[in-house]
């Protein structure tokens, strides 16, 4: 039996004239007398919907329009809150609209997470008004009200500065796999992504960096419980406090031994019950030290909004209970979460818990909070639902389902997604504790069928083996059928790498050369840089030549994470060079060109 949602969506249109109507299966009709604008694209078809990223929905204009951003349709949508209406402007094919940011003039920027671009929205009417080229990869986006200029954090690690109103980007480079860019007081944070460092910066460039501190707690496993020490790392969004300090959603992975055995990865924290990935929310004051909380029973929590209310959190889904027979399909549940703002500071309790439940039963990927009314976005419906009021569904939308979508982002018994460990489709950056061997995620960008066997050492055949191995065993889900495996494979295929600029061209050009002249192309060979082949490099073992797409912003480097610096990992963790390039100048060089693979 195929996987399936608890709720399936078909989308059955009905074309008659220029009118349209259709049927999502299981949900309302759609109301035909919605308000359609008229330039509506009526297209209802099927597009492959990239990884979740979250956080793409913003209030404008003092609460009156959200403006939300659709990654999977690539399209933006303007919820006209007191007239219950919703417009959608088309964007470019690819173009994965991120997050949103108005000026002070009322304008909307909107960061174009594959386009390379920006788009800016007039004030009055929303129509797009110009679109520039920022770098390969934006993410995040902020205001700056003391210089009306746009600020762009790019993955590639530029911070792009224009002006809000016209005028071309002049970009700093800052630090590979940057996140967000807020504005807090006077003061301008970028945040990394996998690092989850909060780092402030001006003019000049970096000023001083903070990370969420190390956090130590009591785990149970059945042979007993153990201190375990959990680094934060995948900073999914963080937000400005408003005066001069931030908060940061993210994630925190254990460095102790996990067990690879049946149902390893569903160790619980004695205390929030939380698992071996705790999401987390931190505080950082303008001045003085961060404090940290951990939310009981979270799978993907990908992003949030904090108001005098409390805080509401995106959890696109939450945990799946396993299935009662090997092969019962997965039933989601997913939903968004509230938690209650006071025990923040009256209790100290390192623990959240959900107080309210909103939107339950929906993927919802970014969040607001208007007032007392919570809004969500739920990517699959295409609608904004709002708390204590009816929808405002975007009608004419094409589906986004897809069940190896669902699968890689679906929580598990385990208290994590795929998409946990490789947010985004990447890696987390941590260098894993396994039984036996240690072992740095693998980022799952770039395209990875055809690259078989899969993990460092190439124990793991192919889809098949990983789903069995990590999904069912480890994670405690339920055994999935071919299909479901081949969706999961057909998805991740999809998938690109994360592109960085050159910093020194005449370096990289080098570099270029040296790469085909030192030998690498007999390892590293073909457009993916693999032959797939696993190879004795005197690192400790064979391991599989591992792909250099995206390489810059994956570190750190070689399967036990020992290299901190791409250099480090050409000049070997133990003194002997990588490829037996022993000339450092010429390892300068072929870092320079790598980083832009
Ligand atoms: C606890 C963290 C964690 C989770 C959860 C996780 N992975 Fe991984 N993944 C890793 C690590 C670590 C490796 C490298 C393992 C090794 O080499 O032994 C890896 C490797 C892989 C690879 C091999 C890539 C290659 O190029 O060889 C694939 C494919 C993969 N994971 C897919 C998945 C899928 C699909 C899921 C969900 C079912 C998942 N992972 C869940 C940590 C995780
Ligand atoms: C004989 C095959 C072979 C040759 C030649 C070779 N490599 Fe590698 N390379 C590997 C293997 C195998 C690994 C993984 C080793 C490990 O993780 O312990 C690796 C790892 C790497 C990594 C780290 C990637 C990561 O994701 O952590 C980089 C960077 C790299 N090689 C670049 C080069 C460059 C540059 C050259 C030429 C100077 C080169 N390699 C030559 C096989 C080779």
């Amino acid at each position: 039996m195929a996987p399936m949602r608890a709720l399936t969506i078909g989308l059955l249109v009905a074309l008659a004239g220029c009118s349209q109507s259709y049927t999502i299966d299981g949900v309302d009709p759609v109301d035909p007398t919605d308000p359609v604008d008229p330039t509506d694209p009526v297209d209802p078809g099927h597009l492959t919907p990239p990884p979740i990223s979250g956080g793409h929905m913003e209030l404008v204009h003092g609460g009156a329009f959200a403006i939300i951003a659709d990654p999977d349709r690539d399209r933006l949508h303007v919820a006209d809150l007191d007239r219950d209406t919703v417009r959608t402007i088309l964007l470019e094919p690819g173009d994965e609209p991120g997050r949103v940011v108005e000026d002070t003039a009322g304008r909307v920027h909107v960061a174009l997470r594959r386009g390379g671009a920006v788009v800016s929205l007039n004030a009055d009417t929303f129509a797009i008004q110009r679109r520039r080229v920022v770098c390969a990869n934006p993410r995040g986006i902020a205001h700056d009200p003391a210089t009306d200029e746009v600020l762009v954090a790019c993955a590639g690690g530029s911070l792009a500065r224009m002006g809000a109103g016209g005028g071309a980007p002049s970009l700093t480079f800052i630090e590979h796999d940057l996140r967000d860019v807020i504005v807090s007081g006077d003061r301008t944070y970028v945040t990394t992504f996998r690092s989850a460092e909060l780092i402030r910066v001006d003019a000049g460039g970096i000023v001083d960096r903070r990370a969420p501190r190390v956090d130590t707690h009591f785990m149970f496993q059945p042979e007993g419980e153990f201190e375990g020490t959990f680094l934060p790392n995948v900073a999914w969004r963080t937000r400005p406090d408003g005066a001069g300090g931030a908060w940061m959603l993210h994630q925190a992975s254990m460095t102790e031994t996990v067990n690879v055995t049946m149902e390893g990865y569903s160790l619980s924290d004695l205390e929030c019950e939380t698992g071996l990935i705790p999401v987390s929310l931190t505080h950082f004051p303008a001045d003085g030290a961060p404090t940290t909380r951990r939310f009981k029973s979270a799978g993907l929590a990908v992003d949030f909004t904090v108001s005098s209310l409390g805080f509401f959190v995106a959890m696109p889904s939450e945990i799946t209970e396993p299935g009662g027979g090997e092969r019962s399909p997965i039933i989601p549940e997913p939903g968004s979460v509230f938690i209650a703002f006071s025990q923040w500071e009256d209790t100290g309790n390192p623990c959240l818990r959900s107080t309210q439940r909103e939107f339950v039963g929906d993927e919802i990927t970014a969040v607001a909070m208007n007032g007392g009314q919570f809004l969500g976005w739920d990517r699959l419906e295409a609608r904004v639902r709002r708390s204590g009021e009816s929808d405002l569904r975007a009608v004419g939308q094409p589906t986004v389902d897809d069940p190896g979508h669902e699968l890689f982002h679906v929580g598990t018994f385990a208290q994590m997604a795929c998409a946990t460990c490789h947010p985004e489709g990447r890696e987390d950056g941590h260098t894993w504790d396994f039984s036996d061997v240690v072992r740095r995620t693998q980022t799952l960008t770039g395209g990875i069928l055809g690259t078989e066997p899969f993990h460092w050492s190439g124990d793991q055949a192919d889809m098949r083996a990983i789903m069995d191995e990590t999904f069912t065993r480890r994670m405690s889900a339920p055994l999935l059928d071919d299909e479901g495996i081949t969706q999961v494979g057909t998805w991740l295929d999809t998938l690109p790498e994360v592109a960085s600029p050159a910093r020194d061209h005449a370096a990289a050009a080098r570099g270029e050369d040296a790469f085909v002249s030192e030998g690498c192309v007999d390892c590293h060979a073909g457009p993916r840089f693999t032959d797939n082949r696993s190879v004795d490099v005197g690192t400790g073992g064979a391991f599989q030549v591992p792909s250099l797409l995206g390489l810059a912003v994956r570190g750190p480097w070689l399967h036990d994470g020992c290299a901190e610096s791409l250099g480090e990992a050409l000049a070997g963790c133990d003194g002997a060079p990588h490829g037996g390039v022993a000339d450092a100048a010429v390892r300068a060089d072929l870092v320079a060109y790598l980083e832009t693979l």
